[in-house]
């Protein structure tokens, strides 16, 4: 049966319908399992029973393909098969005339096909803030699909993966020092333990952060290739053993953001152009 909007209608009506019927009285439906939780394109064996004492009608509402695989006169077992979405199932069965149902919760869990932390600045100044996004594309439940942010190991925040595709997740940080040349990444972690299932979980790929130093004043240069702030520690990498390293960081920061940039204390705007106090 092919799911869809037609269906779906169809299972709302029912189960409209259902409320306004009398209650389940004696003869009541039962569908086991009441709810389950299944891989995505997966299958399940669904029992709709009916206590009823001659042979009943017994059918299956459900979304998906499905079959009678066994059955004897007072409850028949349906396999699903291609499972793709969260369904309800219903099951509706006849004895003598009275029409009685059961339903069940079906859900369809996966994994996201790709986690990734979105490119970070070039050089990040320490101490001021800094918005890290993970990007999670797929992936369900999202109720229990979750990311982590990670500076190497070490698991920094966490938060629910909510709509949109990729769902976008941000953390702020406050880079330190000692956060030069480290990794950040991100982490999805899906987990099914409540339903009897496991955490599975996988990491992006690692991104490098880069940080420079303290303001150490703010006197600010403008030079014809953009403005340079003075004063300012250069690129930890650049201390030792001369500025000639941070000059060439200076030049590339310079090319590579087109606007603010900044310079190892002493190093000269020499080769940017030339320059004015400002
Ligand atoms: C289906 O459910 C009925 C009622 O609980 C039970 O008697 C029957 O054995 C079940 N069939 C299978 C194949 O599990
Ligand atoms: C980080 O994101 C928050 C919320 O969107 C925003 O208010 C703040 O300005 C951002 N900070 C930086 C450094 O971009
Ligand atoms: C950071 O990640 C890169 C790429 O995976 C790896 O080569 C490097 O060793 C990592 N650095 C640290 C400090 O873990
Ligand atoms: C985890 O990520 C790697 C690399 O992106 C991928 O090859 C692997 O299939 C992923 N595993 C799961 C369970 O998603």
């Amino acid at each position: 049966m092919a799911p869809g909007a037609a269906g779906a209608a169809r299972l709302a009506l029912l189960a409209l319908l259902w409320t306004l019927l009398p209650g389940p009285g004696g003869a009541g439906t039962s569908i086991h399992p009441s709810e389950a939780i299944i891989p995505r394109g997966g299958s399940l064996r669904v029992n709709c029973s009916i206590s009823c004492d001659q042979k009943a009608i017994l059918s299956l509402e459900a979304e998906s393909t499905k079959k009678v695989v066994d059955r004897r006169n007072n409850w028949k077992v349906f396999e699903l098969s291609d499972v793709q979405e969260d369904h309800m199932l219903l099951c509706i069965s006849m004895c003598h005339s009275e029409v009685t149902m059961a339903s069940m919760d079906l859900t369809v869990y996966w994994f996201p096909e790709h986690v990734e932390l979105a490119p970070l600045p070039l050089w990040q100044p320490v101490g001021e803030e800094l918005n890290l996004s993970c990007l999670v594309s797929g992936g369900a439940p999202r109720a229990h699909l979750s990311v982590v942010l990670l500076r190497g190991e070490e698991e920094l925040g966490r938060q629910p993966v909510g709509k949109g595709e990729p769902a976008e997740v941000m953390f702020t940080v406050q880079p330190r020092r000692e956060d030069h040349g480290t990794n950040f990444s991100c982490r999805w972690e899906l987990d099914l333990r409540s339903q009897g299932l496991e955490l599975f979980q996988n990491t992006s790929a690692p991104r490098k952060l880069q940080t420079y130093g303290e303001a150490l004043g703010s006197q600010q240069r403008r030079c014809t290739e953009g403005d340079f702030l003075l004063g300012m520690r250069g690129p930890w990498e650049a201390e030792a053993p001369g500025h000639g390293a941070a000059e060439k960081v200076a030049t590339l920061i310079a090319k590579a953001s087109g606007k603010s940039i900044f310079l190892a204390t002493g190093v000269e705007c020499s080769g940017l152009g030339a320059c004015t106090e400002g």
